[in-house]
């Protein structure tokens, strides 16, 4: 098929349909009207006796009040985890150890459709994505995980890894309930106990999941989930018996967390922010490729840490795959996170929302040229249009700094070495994208960019074998796979 006209008939067809909406129904999801500190298998009222709202960002309205636990609700919990972890965690056979991460996963299972109601409606993520990506990744974290749990010995041949004891878990907004399961699959089936804070926009899932793990009896106090801002995390970090701190977030509180804990000995793992370059290949299956920027950096709203939010394309193909990107984006729907058809959700705050404006106010200042999506955004709530600039110079401020947003930096090149060197020149070393028939090219790529987790020909792609993490400001230590057990080790 001609491909000129092939494109032109797809954009009529595209800008010529009206989806009729297809909302997700709230019926499968109860959420209560106030929610209390997870601590010792119990829902106890915080100390500090504060809550805050938590809204939803697509709509602005309240949701639910959640406790606000203070240092002195922090330290509660780090008791009931240490004390579960000396008497009861610790002590226990590895595969009965199992089997409560087994019964965990097949009971997310069981009310998946809830969770992902719950997650599109305090986040603002697309259902398709919670349902479809998020609550599956989840349960399959939690089953790998089980599956090494009575195997360690055979992951640590002659090493004899023992657990570091109570994890304190801090994590961050753009995933909240994989984050989560990232966390804590691992930190069980090593044998330690948890004290999690989820993000303070987003705190439902893990108090579902408190839920769920109270119903699964798990020991009373092996984990721990108490809600909170910036101030409790920070009591976390600052508990003296809490032997390891994970954290995912902005790489701003990264620092502050490496400088809080020097001089201890509490093990760190950070997982910060991205500013990840997804190159194209003048070689690359195009249409496939426009796809792969489109999940790159509009998937979840850019709100990924390893978001391909630098694209970099050869000289050769730029005007192709600009037209073809521009027409992609003009058939993005963005809107109503719940409505099914959606592609493009909810910003997560006010906040980030004046985050991203704030970075395209920049872009425009610097003179880029700015190109963006002509849809009409909902009148309520905190929405962005796909967003992306040409013209982009290496030293642009669009082309340093992580926005979270579905905002795109697009620069040109010729040669490989070229793109190296320009992908290279970031404080941030997450991820990465390459697209071109060669493998060879896959492979000179992949061993000279500095990037935790490259993908070729594919983008976003996730799954708990693969270890995950970053380089430079991108943070250290590794999650998922073999590798995520070992930071929840001695060995
Ligand atoms: P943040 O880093 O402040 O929040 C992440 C988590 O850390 C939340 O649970 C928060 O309550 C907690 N926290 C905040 N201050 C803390 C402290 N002093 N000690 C311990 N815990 C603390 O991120 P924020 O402000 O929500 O987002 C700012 C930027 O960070 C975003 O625009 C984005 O660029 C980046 N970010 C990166 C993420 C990633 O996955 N790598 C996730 C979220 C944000
Ligand atoms: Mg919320």
């Amino acid at each position: 098929m001609a491909k000129a006209a092939k494109n032109n008939t797809l954009k009529l067809k595209f800008d010529t349909i009206n989806y009729a909406p297809a909302p997700e129904s709230k019926s499968s999801a109860t959420i209560d009207a106030q929610y209390d500190l997870f601590i010792n298998g119990k829902f106890e009222k915080p100390l500090s006796k504060k809550y805050f709202d938590t809204i939803n960002p697509a709509t602005e309205e309240k949701l639910s009040s959640v406790a606000e636990a203070n240092a002195a609700d922090v330290d509660k919990a780090a008791k009931a985890a240490r004390t579960a972890y000396d008497k009861v965690w610790s002590k226990m056979p590895a595969k009965e150890r199992a089997k409560y991460i087994y019964r965990i996963a097949r009971m997310i299972q069981e009310r998946a459709r809830e969770f992902a109601v719950i997650e599109t409606l305090d986040g603002g993520k697309p259902i398709r994505e919670s349902r479809d990506i998020d609550v599956p990744l989840v349960a399959n974290h939690f089953f790998y995980y089980a599956g090494w749990a009575d195997k360690l010995a055979y992951a640590f041949p002659n090493r004899n890894p023992k657990p570091l004891g109570v994890a304190g878990q801090i994590i961050p907004w753009n995933f909240p309930l994989l984050m989560a399961a990232w966390k804590i699959a691992p930190a069980l089936a090593t044998g330690n106990t948890v004290v999690l804070k989820p993000a303070e926009t987003t705190p439902l899932t893990a108090l579902k999941l408190a839920e769920i793990i109270q119903e699964s009896d798990l020991p009373p106090g092996v984990v721990n989930i108490i809600t909170g801002a910036g101030a409790t995390g920070a009591a976390i970090v600052n508990h003296p018996d809490i032997n390891k701190i994970a954290f995912t977030g902005s790489t701003d509180v990264g620092k502050i967390i490496q400088r809080a804990v020097a001089g201890t000995d509490k093990k760190v793992t950070l997982e910060l922010g991205g500013k990840a370059a997804n190159i194209i290949f003048e070689d690359a299956p195009i249409d496939q490729a426009v796809e792969g920027i489109i999940n790159g950096i509009y998937f979840n709203q850019g709100h990924v840490c390893c978001a391909g939010s630098r694209l970099f394309v050869q000289e050769s193909i730029y005007k192709e795959v600009m037209r073809k990107l521009k027409d992609r984006i003009a058939t993005l729907i963005v809107g109503d996170p719940m409505d099914k058809n959606t592609d493009v959700g909810a910003i997560n705050s006010k906040q980030q929302l004046e985050t991203i404006h704030k970075y395209i106010t920049i872009g425009k200042k610097e003179g880029l040229e700015i190109f963006e999506s002509s849809c009409t955004l909902p009148k309520k709530g905190f929405f962005c249009k796909p967003t992306l600039f040409t013209n982009v110079a290496q030293s642009s401020r669009i082309a340093q700094e992580e926005i979270f947003g579905p905002v795109l930096a697009i620069q040109t090149f010729r040669t490989d070495d070229e793109v190296i060197e320009k992908a290279n020149n970031t404080p941030y070393g997450l991820s990465a994208g390459v697209w071109t028939d060669k493998g060879s090219k896959i492979f000179n790529l992949t061993t000279k960019l500095r990037a935790g987790v490259i993908w070729a020909n594919t983008y976003n792609k996730f799954d708990p074998t693969s270890p995950f993490g970053g380089y430079k400001e991108s943070g250290f230590g590794r999650e998922g796979g073999l590798q995520g057990l070992g930071t929840y080790l001695n060995v």
